[in-house]
């Protein structure tokens, strides 16, 4: 018979203690046991990025990581990044620019994107395509999400100067 493992992590800033089974995904846990239903599930096997999550600092697939694998780590989700305004402008660029349809793919394309700014000030488009490459999105053609991650990468940098 297997057993719960327990866990202690923080999630969005606040401490979870909790008792989950080794099989138990890191994408299950968090909206199953932690009710932050914004981490979506697509594919269920690595491939298309609505998933995705920071853990650690690193964006993750939340599907193919255990929570058990979390213990003692610092997972930020959709949830914590939207209300602590860290990546509001890119939200916002994404609502002008229409790069949103059904939405369903917007939450890991924000942890995404907002990775790829924290590693290049001026990414090239071909760099964004290429950073966005593992987030599918059925709806939007994938233009207007470049757009809206150009213009940002683009107010960012005028911002620090
Ligand atoms: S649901 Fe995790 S990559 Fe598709
Ligand atoms: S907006 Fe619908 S999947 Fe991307």
């Amino acid at each position: 018979m297997t057993v719960p493992i327990p866990i202690s992590l923080h999630v969005n800033g606040e401490r979870v203690d909790a008792h989950v089974l080794p099989r138990v995904s890191l994408a299950d846990f968090l909206r199953e046991n932690l009710h932050l239903t914004g981490t979506h599930l697509g594919c269920e096997h690595g491939v298309c990025g609505a998933c995705t999550v920071r853990v650690n600092n690193e964006i993750v697939r939340a599907c193919l990581m255990l929570a058990v694998q979390t213990n003692g780590a610092l997972v930020e989700t959709i949830e914590g990044l939207s209300d602590s305004g860290e990546f509001a402008d890119l939200q916002a660029a994404f609502r002008d620019r229409n790069a949103l349809q059904c939405g369903y793919c917007t939450p890991g394309m924000l942890m995404s994107a907002q990775d790829l700014l924290k590693q290049h000030a001026e990414p090239s488009r071909e760099q964004i395509r290429e950073h966005l490459s593992g987030n599918y999105c059925r709806c939007t053609g994938y233009q207007a999400i470049v757009d809206a991650v150009e213009i940002i990468a683009r107010l960012r940098k005028e911002r620090r100067q």
